[in-house]
């Protein structure tokens, strides 16, 4: 069977759900380059305006990941637990939280994404580390997940090729906040994985996609449903992104947060919410596992094997299997500081306009081609409710030139908020949606 893809665009423009055939025919047609980006790009903006049906979403999830192989994983013996998050500015709890998870006594296939909006992305923050190989043959990802329990990969031509496009081109075309491509992406890629259950990081704020707790809610609600649909356990746990996720935002330079928490406990303190977060979620996958019987058990075993080396021991050793060096880390550039203009206290933080000034020294992407530069990014010194003096720093802007700290200061000037009232610290972690 075979469609005119304009009439596919009008259809969905107008408002009307695609049938089974049109979308999985689409979803074939384009992974196989026979439909040009300019067409894609105006239907997933059609998707973006006029959703689609439950019924849709479940397609399109189908159609994505039968786009190529489903990983046989039934080899391995342990619980094949994964973590996805549905995307934030400083969220590096992946890094940390995977190799944590893989000490305890779990498989962790995980299947990442890069840099999304306004966005970062796990791949490029692991490719930051010099020789980091994402692309792994199914047979090594194997090999690798039974030696050390983690092995983190990219879609690629074999496994989930749609998204593997799909994912690029919404990056660059305003489509992201879409709550059925957000579930197909992501739930395509973590069936294609082979895994028995997922914890879904479902996170909400100005920094998120979904800006508010409600549509958060819906999006998490969305997830279970298609994740239980298939036969798998999910429990999504809803997370603030009101304010960035730790203190560092980029590529190397939010991987140099995540090695100085698996390396030095003492370090916690000035990460202490990026470590709270990746804690909670470990545990969750260790209660999903059965490994822990509570999630008080769960959080003990995950602060057990993150202080005692043991999930450092594990990082250290998927990077040298994945061809990494950690040696050779780059370096941030030099810093120049954004200073606070009065006194107060900070009532409100953006981290989507920091994401995007992120994009602008060129830590994310502007265009599909665009490649990353993984020393530029930024070190937040504040959160919501600190109190601050007139000319304290904010926040460092790492940039190769004074001229791009200059442009990324104009961007920051509407990223914090700082006001006369005491305001009271944010919550990070909220409420828990399990599966059926
Ligand atoms: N993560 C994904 O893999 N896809 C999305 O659309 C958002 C977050």
């Amino acid at each position: 069977m075979t469609f005119i893809f304009r009439e596919l665009i009008k259809k969905k423009r107008d408002g009307d759900a695609l049938t089974e055939d049109e979308i999985r025919w689409m979803i074939s047609t384009y992974s196989k380059g026979e439909i040009p980006d300019y067409q894609m790009s105006a239907m997933l903006m059609a998707i973006y305006h006029s959703s689609m049906t439950k019924d849709e979403a479940v397609v399109l999830t189908d159609a994505m990941k039968n786009s190529g192989k489903v990983l046989d994983l039934s080899s391995i013996e342990k619980p094949k637990i994964d973590k996805h998050s549905t995307g934030g500015v400083g969220d590096k709890t992946s890094m940390i939280l995977g190799p944590m998870a893989a000490a305890a006594g779990l498989a962790v296939p995980m299947m990442a994404g890069r840099g999304l909006g306004h966005t970062g992305g796990t791949l490029d923050k692991l490719e930051a580390i010099p020789g980091f190989n994402i692309e792994q043959s199914e047979s090594r990802f194997k090999e690798i997940l039974n030696e050390v329990g983690i092995c983190i990969i990219g879609q690629s031509s074999e496994i989930c090729p749609a998204d593997k496009k799909l994912y690029a081109l919404r990056d660059v075309t305003a489509t992201v906040e879409s709550i059925p491509l957000i579930c197909a992406s992501i739930m395509s890629k973590k069936l294609a994985e082979g895994i028995d259950g997922i914890v879904l990081d479902v996170k909400f704020g100005s920094g998120a996609f979904m800006k508010s707790l409600l549509e958060a809610k819906t999006l998490a609600q969305s997830l279970c449903d298609i994740g239980s649909g298939s036969g798998k356990k999910v429990t999504a746990v809803l997370s603030n992104m009101n304010q960035v996720l730790g203190r560092y935002v980029g590529n190397a330079t939010e991987m140099l947060e995540c090695i100085e928490i698996l390396n030095n406990p003492k370090s916690h303190p000035k990460y202490f919410d990026t470590v709270e977060l990746s804690i909670h979620l470990c545990a969750e996958m260790l209660l999903m596992a059965g490994v822990a019987d509570s999630l008080d058990a769960g959080i003990k075993k995950a602060k057990q094997v993150l202080e005692d080396g043991s999930a450092f021991a594990v990082f250290e050793k998927m990077v040298k299997l994945q061809g990494g060096d950690l040696k050779g880390m780059p370096q941030p550039y030099e810093a120049y500081d954004y200073k606070a203009a009065k006194s107060g206290c900070i009532g409100e933080i953006n981290p989507e306009k920091i994401g995007i000034a992120g994009i602008r020294l060129r830590a994310g992407r502007e265009k599909t081609s665009d490649q990353i530069d993984p020393r530029s990014g930024f070190e937040v010194l504040v959160k919501i409710g600190d109190q601050v003096r007139a000319g304290d720093v904010l926040c460092k802007v790492f940039a190769k030139t004074p001229l791009e700290a200059e442009a990324a200061f104009d961007m920051l000037h509407d990223a914090f908020r700082i006001v006369a009232d005491t305001i009271k610290p944010v919550d990070l972690i909220g409420e828990r949606i399990l599966s059926n």
